[in-house]
């Protein structure tokens, strides 16, 4: 069968697909246009899209042949799953294999706001370092803090557990009891406004839905303490962006660390501007072992896909139950 690749994924996933069909890989380095997405899915019976890549139902209603979309992210608000199903397309994602590496990003921006590692290594850079400075920038410590944990899945039960060199007082939120937080860290379900009002270090991981969309603005920025710091690692709509820039530039809370935007590529010039903000570029998942097994978890998807099987990760496996 033939399958259309968005992107250049690591080798490893492509390799494996090629074994069993032929595939299709945009050439070009780049988010293709929803025409080029289109044209490239004609005639092809699997697609391989990335979370940049918006598939909505104009596409994926486009080609009759399709049969299967593999992501190659965890999140899936790229893709309308709505339209999939009711097209008794499986689509699938990669969860699991970037656990570790996203929930370590979002310690390394933890660190890297409470510390002020990037102002600090500008600040060096840029020859101003005359020798030990008794007042010389001063962060935050970590040890002995309240941690809070927005969404308490895989990556944020993860996050959760690697604080345990530190010594925190984790609080969580999560629709479910989290038994592995509560046994290991003797960390405490609370609400929302709760989490908001006593954490010192928040982090968000949750998925971007309906429910979580803006889930943290004006009002939630209201609820911190002041010198809190917000760390987001999942998807940039999930925090009012405005909202936040304006509580950065007034520095009503200590910093944030953001690896993902509100309307991504773009990252507004004001969050650039600021210093009590450390910025990635939706990168969290990126070490090597991680990228590379996303690509052949969302090879291995497609392959079962294609074949009429259930794809090992599939989000709307309730396609499987009316056939
Ligand atoms: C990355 O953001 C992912 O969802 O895999
Ligand atoms: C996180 O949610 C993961 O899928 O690993």
């Amino acid at each position: 069968m033939k399958i259309f690749v968005t992107r250049r994924i690591p080798e490893k996933g492509l390799d494996l697909l090629r074994k069993y069909h032929d595939i299709q890989v945009n050439p070009e380095n780049r988010v293709l246009e929803k025409y080029e997405i289109i044209k490239g899915l004609k005639g092809m019976d699997g697609l391989v899209c990335l979370l940049t890549d918006t598939i909505d139902k104009e596409i994926i209603e486009s080609e009759s042949k399709l049969k299967m979309i593999a992501n190659y992210a965890v999140g899936y608000n790229n893709i309308d799953v709505e339209s999939a199903t009711s097209q008794g397309i499986p689509v699938s994602n990669t969860p699991g294999v970037l656990t570790d590496a996203t929930s370590e990003m979002a310690w390394a921006l933890l660190f890297a706001v409470a510390r002020r590692i990037v102002e600090s290594d500008q600040f060096t850079r840029d020859g101003h370092f005359n020798g030990w400075d008794p007042m010389l920038l001063h962060g935050l410590d970590i040890k002995g803090k309240t941690l809070g944990v927005i969404g308490a899945g895989r990556i944020g039960t993860a996050f959760a557990l690697k604080s345990k060199g530190f010594a925190m007082n984790v609080l969580y939120t999560d629709e479910e009891r989290n038994q592995v937080l509560e046994e290991e860290l003797q960390a405490e379900k609370v609400s929302l406004e709760t989490l908001l009002q006593d954490s010192d270090f928040i982090s968000i991981h949750v998925p971007l839905n309906d429910l979580t969309y803006h889930l943290i603005g004006e009002k939630e920025f209201q609820m911190m303490k002041k010198d809190a710091v917000l760390v987001n690692t999942s998807r940039g709509p999930v925090v009012d962006e405005q909202a936040l820039i304006q509580v950065l530039k007034e520095k009503r809370i200590f910093g944030a660390g953001l690896d993902v935007y509100e309307h991504e590529p773009s990252v507004p010039d004001e969050l650039i501007n600021l210093d009590n903000v450390v910025l990635q570029p939706h990168s969290a998942s990126a070490t090597v072992n991680s990228r590379t097994d996303m690509a052949i978890m969302a090879a291995k998807n497609m392959i079962a896909g294609l074949k009429g099987e259930i794809p090992p990760n599939c989000v709307n496996p309730e396609i499987f139950d009316k056939k």
